[in-house]
């Protein structure tokens, strides 16, 4: 018996990630090769034509899993039935801006978006905000859907995971199938943090492994901080479709769960863990088990890497201060 379609709304569906994502999840790399898909597109009632010339590329693959396409200006209607929302839309970056520059113009997207969720999404909703600063908005869509589970609120620091594993794999001249337990804690920001001391290169400790400390401190750490920052500069647009990979890879692993051996990095909503204050959406080592994320715990965090995860999650901190002064949260 084939499996029931599951509802994907994709905000920002006309912009460059948006672009980048749709054909996958249509081609079935979101949740699996034998999930139908319906797409449900948001957009700006500007951005609606562009989104419609998506829809017609997407018909045009004939894609044997891709059941629907409905294109829609109105969050409530968007997320009505949604089983997965990728919250993309929003302004990105220009050159010189810092993320924590878009608060207030990004946050009121996600109030809306986060009332839609509450009032139609399907009861098994997962949400990951894309949109920057993503933990931050998730924050605010999660503070506005108080009958969603909390934890079904992420953002997204898979990209600076990834990137953090090619950076790793390129100094060491290994497979990244070498590279294991990495882990970006903190906020998708320049602050973030990519630990080294816990991650693994062929079983043995990566940070040992790098034997130079000062190429962690000042270039690894840095390079992968600012790596989006690198990406505008170099291409006058903000990254699109690592960003589409990366949103791909969470949610896979979110439904299908994390290899075994393995973790990955997450934005999930703290339990307190790690000193992290509880309910800051936070990037933390997580694995996906029968479909939840659960954070891994007890690990070894030396004064170094707590300095680091503290001076980012001091960040969050600020920026829900933020938010709560505009009345966002
Ligand atoms: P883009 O400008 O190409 O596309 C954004 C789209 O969102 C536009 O089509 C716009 O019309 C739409 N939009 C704006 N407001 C909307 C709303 N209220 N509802 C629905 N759609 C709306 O931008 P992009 O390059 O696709 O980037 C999207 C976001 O993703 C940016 O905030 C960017 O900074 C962020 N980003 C995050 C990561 C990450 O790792 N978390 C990586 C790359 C980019
Ligand atoms: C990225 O990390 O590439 C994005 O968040 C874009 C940005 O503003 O850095």
């Amino acid at each position: 018996m084939s499996k029931a379609p599951v509802n994907v709304t994709v905000t920002g569906a006309a912009g460059q990630i948006g672009y980048a994502l749709l054909f996958r999840i249509a081609s079935g790399q979101l949740l699996g090769a034998d999930t139908p898909v319906k797409l449900r597109l948001l957009e700006i009632p500007q951005a609606v034509k562009a989104a419609e010339g998506t829809a017609m590329e997407l018909d045009d693959c004939a894609f044997p899993l891709l059941q629907g396409i409905d294109i829609f200006d109105d969050a409530g209607k968007a997320f009505e039935g949604a089983n997965v929302g990728l919250l993309v839309g929003a302004r990105p970056r220009g050159k010189g801006m810092e993320r924590g520059d878009l608060l207030q113009a990004n946050g009121g997207i996600f109030k809306p978006q986060g009332e839609a969720i509450n009032a139609g999404a399907a009861d098994d909703i997962r949400v990951l905000v894309v949109g920057n600063p993503a933990n931050t908005n998730a924050l605010i869509a999660q503070s506005h859907a108080p009958d969603v589970p909390a934890e079904r609120f992420t953002a997204m620091t898979r990209l600076d995971h990834n990137r953090a594993l090619t950076q790793l794999a390129k100094k060491l001249d290994v497979s990244i199938n070498d590279i294991k337990k990495l882990t970006i804690w903190g906020n998708h920001s320049a602050t973030q943090y990519p630990d080294l001391f816990n991650a693994e290169v062929d079983g043995a400790n990566a940070a040992k492994a790098v034997g130079d400390q000062a190429w962690l401190e000042n270039d690894f750490i840095p390079t992968v901080a600012k790596r989006g920052a690198a990406i505008i500069e170099a291409r006058g647009a903000s990254s699109a479709a690592s960003a589409a990979n990366a949103a791909i890879d969470h949610v896979y692993d979110w439904v299908n769960g994390t290899p075994e051996g393995d973790w990955t990095s997450a934005a999930i909503p703290s339990d307190g863990s790690y000193g992290v204050p509880e309910g800051l959406i936070s990037s933390f080592p997580v694995v996906s088990k029968n479909g939840e994320w659960e954070i891994v715990q007890g690990l070894e965090i030396d004064e170094f890497s707590r300095a680091r995860i503290d001076a980012s999650v001091q960040e969050l901190v600020e920026e829900r201060d933020t938010v709560k002064q505009l009345g966002l949260v």
